[in-house]
């Protein structure tokens, strides 16, 4: 429990550090808190000077009137300073809140992908925008009420010292009670906040999940299961929650129990001083004010506690993901890669998971301008190695060099700019048709826009569109069909002209007459580059200057159609096999 406390701290403090605004923010908020406080601490000395005066039977009417003038004046200030530090702090936590953002989302591009692998895309968003608010508002309501507690606090014990060092001990001796009874039932509401954090985090990612699967689970007919999964995490939530929030509204009316019972106390021991003569009735009604305003950031304390630890537990998520390591940074003077460069792959060794070694030792060098395929069973490794190329992934063991020089002492950004690549999950955003296929050139021309998607063979169903090229296509091109995607992110590679090319399964839902079409375009636009093309269509890749054949990450054969067919191993029973199919 303790060691728990001790981290939350540790947040606290990291989080503190972060703050936005810079440290003049928080002089500003510090002063507006100390001159607001100090207004609210002037009001009751005055009050107690002005019965005073009326005790005295000094009953001048106007004397009364400036007493109540100077009151209003003061409150007026104070409330306004108050009105100015809710300003500052919210400024400063709208200011963290843009910070936390804006590094959580450097962090998520300069993560490796495994990450990506590893998490659940919906927990990832609860830390953007979840997280990120509970961090926000719980440091913004925890710190300004925090703030202007302290000051009243300190500035109440001198009013109250110069009034009854005495009665002073006495209500100074209460206040460690209502603390503890607030830390002791705080300590359980912590708990609960960071569980409901956990959960809502989960909640969004099972979310995301149905969301990407409607149509499986549908058809798989998982809508009830997946409802129930929901609804209990759902009830969980509700339950902790609940726990939560219980506790931290127990705490509130506890310590006011104890704040009142110090006030009957100083109420009788003042009257018992006023009798004796040691204190006037302005001073009683001055000290029992002061105590009140004592103790009452005492049980804000819950308050404050309860804003700061569900923001402790935001900033711990929050943290957890900026803590982890990011992939190897590039280095500074990197060399600029030589894109018409051989490329060979020197004992390379590569696994996704330690325990599972896919690429063993794989050897292989490719002249520039060869038009490579590659082809093996499903899960073979083919995706895998073009990850390796594109430095998606970095080999375990072994290099990937490019014109000679390993592909790891080049900036990523370099290095992917020799490619053009088209993936086998097709990557439309919301935007224009245009701007598609414009996304790797956006300063390109409405008529090289127009050549590139002719060229893919995309010109004639855009043109059919109700927008052309202005069409907006939305939720990344679920309005399109599948093929009419991957004809647009080949019109988006055509356009950008790289020097070499990856096609993974890039036609492998496009009829077979617009494919035979877009394949004898990319032949023309590839005659001479490096190209590499993964199909499963074997009539695709006869045409390759080489073709590997992989198998359980291994490149098992190397060949033309022909060599390998002649060869009568794997290439032929793969070649075979797929004869049988059509
Ligand atoms: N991100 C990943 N994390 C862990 N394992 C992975 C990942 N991607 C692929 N694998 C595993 O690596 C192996 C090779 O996968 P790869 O995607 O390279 O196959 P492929 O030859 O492209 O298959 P397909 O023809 O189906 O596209 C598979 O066994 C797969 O389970
Ligand atoms: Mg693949």
């Amino acid at each position: 429990m303790n060691k728990k406390k001790t981290g939350n701290e540790h947040i606290l403090l990291r989080t503190l550090g972060t703050l936005g605004g810079g440290k003049g923010m928080w002089i500003l908020a510090a002063v507006f808190a100390v001159i607001s406080a100090l207004g609210m601490l002037a009001a009751p000395a005055i009050i107690g000077v002005g019965i005073d005066s009326m005790f005295r039977g000094d009953r001048s009417f106007t004397r009364l009137l400036g007493y109540v003038a100077l009151l209003v004046l003061i409150y007026g200030v104070s409330a306004l300073f108050q009105w100015l530090l809710g300003r500052v702090t919210n400024r400063i936590s709208y200011l963290t809140a843009r910070d936390f953002r804006r590094r959580l989302f450097r962090k998520l591009s300069a993560l490796p992908l495994s990450f990506f692998d590893r998490t659940a895309h919906g927990d990832t968003v609860s830390r953007f925008v979840n997280d990120v608010d509970a961090v926000s508002d719980g440091l913004l309501q925890g710190l300004a009420l925090a703030l202007s507690g302290v000051v009243t606090t300190v500035g109440a014990v001198f009013f109250m010292l110069a009034l009854s060092p005495a009665m002073t001990m006495v209500v100074v001796l209460f206040a460690p009670l209502s603390v503890w009874l607030a830390r002791f039932i705080g300590r359980n509401a912590q708990n609960y906040f960071r569980d409901q954090a956990e959960i809502v985090g989960r909640m969004n990612g099972f979310a995301e999940e149905i969301f990407e699967g409607r149509r499986e689970m549908k058809a798989f007919r998982l809508a009830e299961p997946s409802f129930q999964h929901f609804s209990e995490m759902n009830r969980t939530l509700y339950g902790v929650g609940v726990k939560a929030q219980f506790y931290s509204s127990l705490s509130n009316p506890g310590t006011r129990v104890v704040n009142n019972i110090a006030y009957t106390v100083v109420g009788v021991a003042a009257s018992l001083l006023a009798i004796g003569g040691h204190l006037s009735i302005g001073g009683i009604s001055s000290f029992l004010i002061f105590s009140t305003m004592f103790a009452k950031p005492f049980s804000d304390i819950t308050n404050i506690m309860t804003y700061i630890q569900t923001a402790a537990a935001g900033a711990r998520r929050i943290f957890r993901v900026l803590d982890l390591r990011d992939e190897m940074p590039d280095a500074v003077d990197a060399p600029a890669p030589d894109a018409k460069g051989d490329i060979a792959f020197a004992h390379v060794r590569f696994a996704y998971d330690p325990v599972r070694p896919l690429i063993r030792d794989l050897d292989l060098t490719i002249p520039y301008g060869k038009n490579v395929a590659i082809v093996g069973r499903t899960g073979a490794g083919k995706t895998t190695l073009v990850n390796l190329l594109m430095r998606f992934y970095d080999v375990d063991g072994g290099a990937i060099r490019l014109g000679g020089a390993d592909i790891r002492t080049f900036r990523r950004a370099d290095l992917r700019r020799c490619f053009g690549m088209v993936l086998q999950d097709t990557w439309l955003f919301s935007g224009t048709i245009r701007e598609n296929i414009a996304y790797a050139k956006p300063d390109a021309t409405d008529e090289e826009v127009v050549a590139a998607a002719k060229q893919a063979g995309a010109h004639d169903f855009i043109g059919r569109l109700p927008g052309g090229y202005r069409t907006h296509i939305s939720d990344m091109g679920e309005d399109l069909s599948q093929g009419q995607k991957q004809l647009l992110t080949i019109a988006r590679v055509m356009l950008a002209d790289p020097p070499m090319f990856i096609l993974d399964e890039a036609t492998s839902s496009i009829d077979t007459r617009t494919e035979l079409r877009v394949q004898r375009a990319m032949e023309e636009l590839t005659a001479g580059r490096t190209s590499f093309v993964i199909a499963h269509r074997l009539s695709t890749v006869q045409g390759a200057d080489l073709i590997l054949v992989m198998e359980d990450g291994d490149i098992v054969e190397t060949g033309t159609h022909e060599s390998l067919l002649a060869q009568n191993g794997a290439y032929a029973r793969l070649y075979a096999s797929r004869l049988e199919t059509l």
